[in-house]
């Protein structure tokens, strides 16, 4: 196998440190999974380390390589926000996205400088917006009223903040597919069509800097090619912004790149997406005569989406008249939400048992009141037993990060695991945490 920096991360199903140990256990960082579990508790998240700065280090790198101009990656924690990854993307040297104050909290807590902080969101609060301009930190403006509101703060804070605009840029990625249109029916940022007015109600404007424009095309993407398209389609704002006397440096081209969340999955590798933006960008920026702008990308799901696994115990089976057989898991939708909101495919695994030969096909279902609460349908795996432990790899994105406590179930407790070390990230919810937040009036006590 090609050591650990040669393999990007989010072509691999699973964590860059995975192997079967001698007790024929899954093995994660060094530490065995069978026993994380013993000591830690059921489920967990467990978060390898290494694949996490590995994935980092090929974004940081890569641009290094293939961008002649200045560059900066910046962890999309949409994905997963908690104190111990943003210390550990920053201590990489990238940037923190935040589309909140309760992200900006935490990756300011963290340690996070602010000036490598990006606020997003298309419907910032003002509180928000204070919290962001106060603190420091770019943002990165969706719409007028917030553009007017920013403005507004600037004087009243006496700040002269760094904005960028997010515009809709006319690609959509559909993960397969993807088409290029005049403008696009989205939530999200300014239309085409209204970017010239605000690039004049910009050059009016002595406090707010305009430091450049963004776009975000889609996620889970497989294709180069709208990444190719999007470097030109960026970089005619740049000359158009000239015309009004703003001189913008930095462009924002987002995240995307896809995972594997089984075999059928084939995405570019870090490095193919670096060096395509990179070369996007660079050739846009030759055609128009311009200076190489600041580069800036903002990944999510490609920078740790691998390198988490969620471990289950198996309880309960049944196998209906019709021939299904059934497995049940002590978690599910309140854990990991992607199944049951976009019909999400996983692998599944028993830790356990690794090299037990996988001659049954399983439906894997969560314990949640709600029959859609299916993790995996159709799954090959070995016979297994209640106790047995169940891994789902690739579950580092958008789990805990979109996480409930539907069924009032607590959210699970993660560890960090590197070099045959765990360290506790999350605690596990108790049930006291789940009324932590309750009020019992006083007249029904
Ligand atoms: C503005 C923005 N940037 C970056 C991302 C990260 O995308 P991904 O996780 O696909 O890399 C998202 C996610 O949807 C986003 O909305």
């Amino acid at each position: 196998m090609a050591p650990f920096d040669q393999r990007s991360p989010n072509q691999q199903l699973l964590p860059l440190t995975a192997k079967t140990n001698a007790n024929d256990h899954l093995e994660i960082g060094g530490c065995d999974v069978v026993e994380l579990v013993e000591q830690y508790g059921s489920p967990l998240y467990i978060l390898d380390e290494l694949s996490l700065r590995t994935a980092c280090q090929q974004y940081r790198d890569g641009f290094k390589s293939y961008y002649h101009g200045e560059s900066q990656v910046i962890y999309a924690s949409k994905a997963w926000n908690c104190l111990a990854i943003c210390a550990i993307v920053a201590s990489e040297g990238l940037g923190i996205d935040v589309v909140s104050g309760g992200e900006l909290y935490t990756a300011l807590q963290a340690g996070v400088k602010p000036d490598v902080i990006y606020l997003h969101g298309n419907n910032k609060s003002e509180s928000e917006l204070e919290y962001a301009i106060a603190t420091g930190c770019t943002v990165i403006i969706d719409n007028w009223l917030e553009l007017k509101n920013a403005s507004n703060l600037a004087q009243s804070l006496g700040k002269s903040p760094r904005i960028m605009l997010r515009i809709t840029p006319g690609i959509e990625c559909h993960t397969h597919e993807y088409i290029q249109t005049g403008h696009l029916d989205s939530k999200f940022g300014f239309d085409p069509t209204e970017v010239e007015s605000v690039f004049a109600f910009l050059s009016n404007q002595t406090l707010l800097q305009c430091v450049g424009i963004h776009a975000h095309i889609g996620s889970q993407i497989f294709e180069l090619q709208p990444h190719q398209d999007l470097g030109a389609v960026m970089i005619s704002w740049f000359k158009i912004a000239s015309n009004y006397g703003l001189n913008l440096t930095e462009l924002n081209i987002g995240g995307g790149l896809g995972i594997s969340y089984t075999e059928s999955d084939d995405p570019p590798s870090i490095t193919e997406w670096v060096k395509t933006v990179s070369n996007s960008v660079i050739t846009a920026c030759e055609a128009q005569g311009l200076a190489l702008p600041k580069l800036i990308s903002e990944p999510g799901r490609s920078l740790i989406g691998t390198a988490c696994v969620t471990a289950y115990t198996i309880g309960s089976n049944k196998t209906v008249p019709q021939g299904r057989t059934y497995i049940t898991i002590d978690g599910g939708m309140s854990d990991n939400p992607r199944p049951i909101t976009y019909q999400s495919k996983y692998l599944a695994m028993v830790a356990n048992h690794m090299s037990t030969e996988a001659d049954q096909v399983i439906t894997i279902a969560g314990k949640h009141c709600e029959s859609g609460d299916i993790l995996i349908k159709d799954i090959k795996l070995p016979k297994t037993n209640p106790g047995d432990i169940l891994v789902v790899p690739a579950t580092g994105a958008y789990n805990y990060s979109m996480a409930s406590n539907y069924n009032r179930i607590p959210k699970l407790a993660a560890v960090l695991v590197d070099a045959g070390t765990a360290n506790l990230i999350l605690k596990r919810e108790t049930y006291a945490d789940l009324i932590r937040q309750d009020v019992l009036p006083t007249k029904l006590q």
